[in-house]
């Protein structure tokens, strides 16, 4: 079944580009993003929406938090984005105008399960994001759009996690298409950029040796520090989740600019640290913050190794390492920053003799609360 891969998590790494791919088939005509399993739920319903809560454990919560980032920008609905377990258990505020868009690979996962039949019991109307026809999330949801990623094997989420990105924003975009949120013009630049993030992907996947090389010299570290800014910080989080999961390596991941509210205590000489550095032409000018921050833990002796656009210059100064993501718009980098993140804790689990696809004291669906 690995199909001569060494591992599960090495063939679906490299799956990445079909399961975008794969997802977003269907989906787009034309240049315009229609979502069908979305008819039945019809557009009014979409149009009536005032909040949006997104229900996720793990991974899966972290692409609702990079999602979170392009509903709200194109949309204009506020989205909050809630663990599962904690969102069930606190009394939410939740009527008829909120959707619950909950976010499983699996389907079955029991805090997620949960949380949407607790939020419909509160008169909610609930979207499901999953990987598993017929699971049950989808069965107890009013509508699901599912992601194409095919079966995932290995234990650490890696080609359901772009794909669920992928098709929140394509149900990000019908949104906004459907409420009026965004132009023509507008629409179609962002239908053009998910377009073109599967061959993105692929020029990503050919750094894998060199990332790979990266995680054997690193094999003996016993913590890692990851950055990241906008929607590169929920990026941070995964990386640090994934090494933490296949290398059971201390790790965290931070918000670039709550650096120095506390965690810069942590950097000490020698400390690595993986910075997610957002686009030169990020709208919102953070670039040279985050270039900022590189400067600062690495006047305290920190390793950086910084992931960056292509052509960026200005973390060379600064970075011991650098890694190349190809151009993208700035909510697009995500679907490429994760995946050398994904191969670094791979590479390294397999460094330290690790079995990559089955974890310890870990499962691949998590069914009991
Ligand atoms: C991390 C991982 C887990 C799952 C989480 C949710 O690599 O696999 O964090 O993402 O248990 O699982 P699903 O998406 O099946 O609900």
């Amino acid at each position: 079944e690995k199909g001569g891969w060494s591992s599960f998590m090495r063939k679906e790494v490299s799956e990445q580009p079909d399961a975008v791919a794969n997802t977003i088939r269907g989906r787009i005509t034309d240049g315009v993003v229609a979502i069908p399993e979305l008819e039945g739920f019809g557009d009014d319903a979409l149009r009536d929406i005032r909040r949006i809560t997104v229900v996720a454990c793990g991974t899966a919560a972290y692409a609702g938090m990079v999602a979170k980032y392009a509903i709200e920008q194109w949309a204009r609905i506020p989205v909050e984005v809630e663990l599962s377990h904690e969102f069930r258990y606190r009394d939410p505020v939740i009527d008829e105008h909120t959707l619950v868009v909950s976010i499983s690979q699996s389907g079955e996962t029991m805090d997620t399960l949960m949380a949407v039949k607790y939020a419909r019991e509160q008169g909610a109307r609930a979207i499901s994001v999953c990987n598993t026809q017929g699971a049950t999330i989808p069965r107890e949801s009013d509508a699901v759009v599912y992601t194409h990623a095919g079966p995932e094997v290995a234990v650490a989420s890696t080609k359901a996690f772009v794909a669920q990105i992928t098709a929140l924003y394509l149900f990000g975009l019908h949104l906004a298409r459907v409420r009026g949120t965004l132009s023509d013009a507008r629409l179609a630049e962002q239908v053009e950029e998910l377009q073109a993030v599967p061959e993105k992907i692929g020029t990503v996947l050919e750094q894998a040796d060199r990332v790979g090389e990266l995680a054997h010299w690193m094999s003996d570290t016993r913590s890692v520090l990851f950055l990241g800014r906008h929607v590169g910080y929920p990026i941070a989080l995964e990386g640090a989740l994934k090494l933490k999961e296949l290398a059971y390596i201390h790790a965290e991941g931070f918000a670039a600019g709550e650096l120095k509210h506390g965690p810069i205590a942590l950097i000490e000489p020698g400390q690595p640290v993986f910075v997610v550095v957002p686009s030169p032409r990020h709208s919102a000018n953070l670039h040279p913050k985050v270039v900022s921050n590189i400067q600062e833990i690495r006047a305290r002796g920190a390793r950086v190794i910084a992931i960056a656009e292509a052509g960026d210059a200005a973390v060379l100064p600064f970075a011991d390492e650098v890694i190349r993501i190809p151009l993208a718009a700035p909510l697009f980098e995500p679907l490429l920053a994760v995946v050398p993140l994904q191969i670094f804790a791979m590479e390294l689990s397999q460094a330290k003799g690790l079995d990559v696809d089955q974890p310890r004291n870990l499962a691949k669906s998590v069914t009991v609360e």
